[in-house]
């Protein structure tokens, strides 16, 4: 063990079991550790560093405001988070943004949203369906939004108002909703977490309808999902359907803390003055960082990062040791012959760092990683696979 490690085991919560590797600088897809050695980074902070580590535009936009005014409180206006929410709003069709400094703090928005939709039509007692494998976060209400009784396990009791599904089965709801009021179903168009598991997409033009229908909210979880991630700039626009709300964080800010609670007409006036709130949420430098972002994933663009999705699949598709690939775009995971975690230390000792979901391997790298690098991890992949 290094210093270094001896160090963070010490003095941090043992929450994370980190991978032997000492991270001292990056640029780009590429990450070198405190012995010099580079790394092609796979995973790029699972889904959070749009452009890789230390991209000048990003780095020029970050710092320059950052010598201009880093913090304010929401008690001011500041110019990037008007303009952030001006240009969400504008790209996505919804109509208003609350932003929050995480997935999980998005995702709360949206439930709060969900439920004062709910009282303000006098209905009492609403549940919020979610989906089995999903995964929405750590807080408390999070995590009961999150349908994996493994994340549940010593943090009892949970919050109530949750029920849980199975994925692709639209009667499962409509029993609920039977019995009780649904103010909500909310969904990830791919679970990332859950093992980069895509919806199928009639299932999701169904429930699109018959939420519409029924005037139960449908909100799409995108934290992992967009932001360019799957080759659209938010993965519903692959299924064209306009969500009620949709949550998003990871690559909206390039490796600041940043969530953005995205709300459509019919809840565009749910928040009143005092009813939500956050200290940094539409931090000006946070969202100086993530307009760089947002206007560099023009449709030119998106069509490169579906170009590297195609190579991607392409060349692990029927490769050996491979039993199946799937995701959108540069979510990948791929179920493995041999155990996950061999193919995983195989990468790292050869240079390249991937992610795990669940028992697969999975890849989120950078949008803009350079297809020469990208043939080369995978040449690493292919052979850890073998
Ligand atoms: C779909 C989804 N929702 C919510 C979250 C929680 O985001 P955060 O860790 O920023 O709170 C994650 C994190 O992996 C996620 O993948």
């Amino acid at each position: 063990m290094t210093e270094l490690q001896l160090k963070d085991k010490t003095y941090i919560a043992s929450t994370y079991n980190r991978f032997p590797v000492d991270l001292v600088s990056g640029k780009g897809s590429l990450f070198y550790d405190a012995n010099g050695k580079e790394y092609i980074d796979m995973g790029s902070g699972i889904g959070v560093t749009a452009f890789g580590a230390c991209d000048e535009e990003y780095v020029s936009a970050v710092t320059s405001q950052l010598n201009a005014l880093q913090h304010t409180s929401n008690l001011y206006y500041t110019s990037p988070c008007a303009t952030l929410a001006e240009m969400l709003v504008k790209k996505s069709g919804l109509k208003k943004v609350f932003f929050a400094n995480s997935g999980a703090e998005a995702n709360e928005c949206a439930i709060k949203c969900a439920r004062k939709y709910a009282e303000d039509k006098g209905v009492l007692g609403s549940v919020i369906i979610t989906l089995e494998q999903s995964f929405h976060g750590r807080t408390i209400t999070t995590l009961s939004a999150t349908g994996q009784d493994s994340f549940h396990k010593n943090f009892l009791p949970l919050t109530d108002g949750f029920k849980h599904v199975p994925k692709n089965d639209l009667n499962a709801i409509k029993e609920i909703a039977k019995n009780q009021p649904v103010s909500a179903v909310m969904i990830e168009l791919i679970q990332g977490e859950g093992g980069v598991i895509c919806l199928d997409k009639n299932y999701v033009l169904e429930l699109y309808s018959y939420c519409k229908q029924n005037d139960i909210l449908l909100i799409v979880d995108e934290v992992q999902t967009g932001n360019g991630r799957t080759g659209s700039l938010y993965a519903y626009m692959n299924y064209g359907i306009l969500p009620d709300i949709v949550t998003t964080a990871k690559g909206l800010g390039g490796g600041l803390p940043i969530g953005a609670c995205m709300l459509g007409e019919k809840v565009e006036e749910t928040f009143t003055f005092g009813t939500h709130g956050s200290t940094f949420g539409g931090n000006p430098v946070c969202s100086a960082g993530a307009i760089s972002i947002l206007n560099r994933l023009t449709p030119e663009f998106l069509s490169e990062v579906n170009a590297k999705s195609e190579l991607i699949f392409k060349t692990l598709e029927n490769a050996e040791g491979v039993e199946s690939v799937s995701g959108m775009g540069l979510m990948v995971g791929i179920k493995t012959k041999k155990p996950v975690k061999e193919v995983v230390s195989y990468c790292i000792e050869n240079g390249v760092l991937p992610l795990i979901a669940k028992d697969k391997l999975r890849l989120l790298p950078a949008l803009n990683i350079p297809t020469s690098t990208l043939k080369k991890a995978l040449g690493v992949i292919l052979n850890a696979l073998k």
